[in-house]
């Protein structure tokens, strides 16, 4: 009796079983990530590099596909300078005997120079022609469905990096649906589960993964924050029904 009531409080107060993690580890991969030294906002130092490498392996994750921001108004970066970048992550990964594979791609900002750099094939993709692309935080651009397109007609698989963060498309949930129907793949932030600010952001990424639509989460460490952030969200309902509901893709990356 005192067993059925305690597991009563426990299921009301979110604690007991609620209270495991959620296991990271069966993903394997994480996509999103700035751990390119002096390239964008993320790691300065390759030592800063290999810290946020270490706490993410701690995570559980034993891949990394890396994604510095590729933007033609501020991070210039060419697949040759990233990939520069990363030899040299990975030569300190190789010295550190560190256990985590770690490969570069980029996160590309739909801006005016983005379909050039997609006809000239100057894109980093990553497991089959995906590319990462983000958009602007505050307006859609308004020729956003026509790179879906074009990226689609070239042969490349559009991942929206943490699709939940597009504060314009949270009037109507149709938005999303338009995208889904276009085969975009969606990206979510693990921090975003964080209840910081206004609450909207936790509200539609919740919304988002009990609607179905999320095929890959990431840390987008950009620093030891991040790290921070993620674990304090670890427990989190949300993000444990969808660790362990079997359709994130992380893992076939
Ligand atoms: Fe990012």
């Amino acid at each position: 009796m005192f067993n059925n009531s305690m597991g009563l409080f426990q299921n009301i107060f979110g604690k007991g079983k609620n209270a495991d993690p959620a296991n990271l580890a069966t993903l394997i991969t994480d996509l999103h990530s700035h751990l390119i030294p002096g390239v964008d906002d993320g790691v300065k130092n390759v030592e800063q590099s290999l810290e946020l490498i270490t706490a993410i392996h701690s995570l559980g994750f034993s891949k990394i596909i890396t994604t510095p921001h590729v933007m033609s108004d501020t991070f210039r970066n060419t697949p040759e300078i990233i990939l520069a970048g990363l030899a040299d992550v990975k030569k300190a990964v190789k010295e550190a005997a560190l256990p985590v594979t770690i490969e570069a791609a980029a996160e590309y900002y739909i801006d005016d120079h983005f379909a050039e750099k997609l006809k000239n094939k100057e894109v980093l993709t990553f497991a089959g022609n995906k590319i990462l692309i983000e958009l602007p935080f505050f307006n859609e651009p308004q020729n956003f469905l026509s790179v879906i397109f074009e990226l689609t007609v070239a042969g490349y698989k559009p991942v929206l990096a943490h699709v939940e963060r597009y504060t314009y498309w949270y009037h109507d949930f149709e938005n999303y649906i338009k995208l889904k129907d276009r085969d975009v793949l969606f990206q979510m932030n693990i921090v975003s589960l964080c209840d910081e600010g206004s609450g909207h952001l936790k509200k539609m990424t919740e919304k988002l993964i009990d609607a179905d639509m999320i095929d890959f989460i990431g840390s987008d460490a950009h620093s030891m924050q991040y790290i921070e952030k993620i674990k304090s969200v670890l427990t989190n309902r949300h993000l444990k029904k969808l660790v362990d509901s079997g359709r994130l893709l992380n893992h076939t990356l």
